[in-house]
């Protein structure tokens, strides 16, 4: 496996974008009780560079899923850690770095719901429509991509890469 010469998003792509998502989520949300929900590890980069392009006060909690096993979907969603804090009655938004199958994100919303929260709604960064297996759609997307593995800005392969700044695709090497 090695990483793809040029990356796929650079960071100023990424800020850019984050910058935008930010601004709408501020306009959508404004005079609403709004708490993020961050699903770690993956979207803990964009999730803090996220929380400071929202331009009105807003909560933040985290959750921890482990799904993956190398580039392997298992299939079975397991929560290492759930919000401590009470998110009645709040408008959720579950930040998260990629979309895939949609099982972690089904899972989860399951949870808030009987959480009794107001809303629950999606930021992904990657969204990539061509894998899902669950009906679930974000509402704010950062960016649609086929169906590649990619790692950066918080994104992994059995824990590496999560440290560069931008979104490589990795690939198998054939030499
Ligand atoms: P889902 O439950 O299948 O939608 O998977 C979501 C999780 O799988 C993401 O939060 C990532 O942690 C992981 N994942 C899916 N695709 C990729 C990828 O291309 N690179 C790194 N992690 C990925
Ligand atoms: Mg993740």
């Amino acid at each position: 496996m090695r990483l793809s010469q040029e990356p796929i998003f650079s960071a100023a792509d990424i800020k850019a974008r984050v910058t935008e998502l930010g601004a709408e989520i501020s306009r959508d949300y404004a005079g609403r009780p709004l708490t993020i929900v961050a699903v770690l590890k993956g979207a803990a980069a964009f999730s803090s560079d996220l929380m400071r392009a929202i331009d009105m006060e807003h909560k933040i909690e985290y959750v921890r899923a482990r799904s993956y096993a190398g580039t392997q979907s298992t299939g079975h969603v397991e929560w290492l850690h759930l919000p401590e804090k009470d998110l009645l009655g709040r408008h959720v938004l579950v930040a998260e770095d990629i979309l895939d199958t949609g099982r972690t994100l089904h899972d989860l919303q399951g949870k808030l719901g009987a959480m009794g929260v107001a809303s629950v709604s999606i930021c992904a960064l990657l969204d990539k429509p061509s894998r899902r297996i669950l009906p679930i759609a974000a509402q704010y997307v950062g960016f649609t991509i086929e169906d590649q593995f990619v790692v950066g800005y918080g994104l992994d392969h059995n824990e590496r890469y999560r440290h560069l700044d931008a979104i490589y695709g990795l690939e198998v090497a054939t030499d």
